[in-house]
């Protein structure tokens, strides 16, 4: 890749447009990991083709499983075709299974990738293996003690940098695991898919509580591939999931949904934009990933929602092979956003956690709000690809928005003119796209450094963006 480190995106008259995005990124990545723990062969229709997804891709094949890009089902599954081609890919994985893995001959290489280097921590906890997971500059900064405290009580073990808090991490598998009852320390939906996924080597049934309820594709997509998991409700807006070890996972074919943390752009964009209409198809819309279209209708933002489905996604001969459950238990629908007149809203640390990828992008929605938007318990972000707290606060800042951090709380003043400025992705995807949407409703041309992280989770994002300028 080419790497330019500056972008500059012009104010943009009228917003329209239809897009396919990315295939979902959590799903691509659980899709991946489940196919190559299966036996035989697994069709993934859909998937991200940006840099975190293919990170996951190249361990699995380290580990043994053969993952190659399906050219087939490309064509069949509507998702991999134009304008989509190039952030799409279907695979063919073709694995030995869990008890068939090889011993990995070098360093795991996870990117940017913190959903890789958890959720792989957590596969590898159960196998007979040693495996060293590490990567760039960013994931070296991302906290690893949530998942290793968990997976040492089951059995396995694990070293980390710095007292056991920073990657490289080296797992130790351990087969069997113990089976244990247990309350993930922070909202984590890859800490809680992490015990998951050591829980299908344990001996008898693991139960992992949270206090707070994250996204549940590890839990779909595993039922879907014949694992008994269930939920029970746990007090107070919490829940817990149980899963039984032993039970092997399953090889199907699975059509990935669009990525609901990618739309969240375009959903801000059409939103404030005063002359916009964008229509985005088959984007995931799982109830534990959509809070970003709640929080922004709750804004007063004009979402309208058709189902679609999933059959209708996946098309040909790959649709009708497949035979097998084609969602995974993954809803998708149509969403059609049109500008609105938004007003401030109260976001509380549970709908933080429930839309914790979309919170940069809607600090700019607050930014254009009618009154002050208050953000409450977004610690979290400081843990992501970059401190998100201080980089969001400071891009928008340089174009004019008055953005106060008290803590882990963030007040946005609305009714903002965003004038062109200078703003600094941090190196951080969803920073970059934020500024760039930022851009297309300023006054004047908008700079981003580092843009070319947005090809992490969204690779084609500013094609898309020069594409809905009308
Ligand atoms: C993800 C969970 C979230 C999210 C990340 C993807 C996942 O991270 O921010 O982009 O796929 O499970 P945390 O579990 O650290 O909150």
């Amino acid at each position: 890749m080419i790497r330019t480190d500056l972008a500059t995106v012009q104010p943009a008259a009228r917003l329209r447009g239809e897009l396919r995005l990315p295939g979902d990124k959590s799903i691509s990545h659980r899709a991946l990991l489940l196919a190559t723990l299966a036996a035989g062969d697994s069709r993934i229709l859909g998937a991200s083709d940006g840099a975190d997804v293919r990170s996951t891709a190249a361990i699995m094949r380290a580990l043994g499983a053969r993952v190659e890009p399906d050219g087939e089902a490309e064509g069949a599954a509507e998702r991999g075709g134009a304008p989509g081609r190039g952030r799409n890919v279907s695979y063919r994985v073709d694995s030995p299974g869990a008890d068939g893995l090889r011993q990995p001959g070098g360093t795991l290489d996870c990117g940017n990738s913190g959903t890789s280097l958890r959720l792989i921590a957590g596969m590898l906890a159960g196998l007979p293996l040693v495996g060293v997971l590490d990567g760039d500059d960013s994931l070296r900064r991302r906290p690893v003690a949530r998942i290793i405290e968990p997976l040492r009580r089951m059995g396995a073990e694990l070293h980390a940098r710095d007292d056991d808090s920073l990657p490289p991490l080296t797992v130790v598998g351990h087969t069997p695991l113990r089976a244990v009852d247990l309350t993930t320390p922070v909202p984590s939906a890859q800490v809680k898919s992490a015990i998951l996924l050591a829980a299908l080597r344990a001996e008898g049934r693991t139960t992992v509580r949270e206090r707070v309820a994250t996204r549940d594709h590890t839990e779909r997509m595993l039922r879907a591939r014949g694992v008994s998991v269930d939920r029970v409700a746990d007090g107070d807006g919490g829940v817990a999931w149980t899963v039984e070890g032993g039970t092997a996972v399953r090889a199907i074919d699975q059509l990935v949904p669009g990525d609901m943390s990618a739309a969240a752009f375009w959903l801000v964009a059409g939103s404030i934009h005063p002359d916009a209409e964008l229509t985005l198809r088959d984007v995931g819309v799982n109830p534990t990933r959509r809070a970003v279209v709640d929080l922004l209708r709750a804004m007063g933002a004009e979402i309208e929602e058709r189902p679609v489905q999933a059959a209708a996604g996946v098309e040909g001969d790959a649709g009708r092979a497949s035979g097998a459950d084609p969602d995974a238990g993954e809803p998708m629908a149509d969403l059609v956003v049109r500008s609105s007149d938004l007003r401030a809203i109260d976001v509380s640390p549970p709908e933080v956690a429930a839309a914790i990828d979309e919170i940069p992008v809607l600090c700019l929605a607050a930014a254009h709000a009618r009154g002050t938007t208050t953000i409450r318990g977004a610690g979290e972000l400081r843990h992501k690809e970059s401190d998100r707290i201080a980089g969001i606060a400071a891009g928008l800042r340089a174009m004019g928005a008055n953005v106060e951090i008290d803590g882990d709380d963030l007040r946005i003043q609305g009714g903002a003119h965003l004038r062109g400025a200078t703003t600094d992705s941090l190196d951080d995807h969803r920073l970059a796209m934020t500024f760039a949407i930022a851009g297309l409703v300023a006054t004047d041309p908008t700079t981003i450094e580092r843009p070319d992280s947005a090809a992490v989770s969204y690779p084609g994002f500013f094609s898309d963006l020069e594409g809905v300028r009308a």
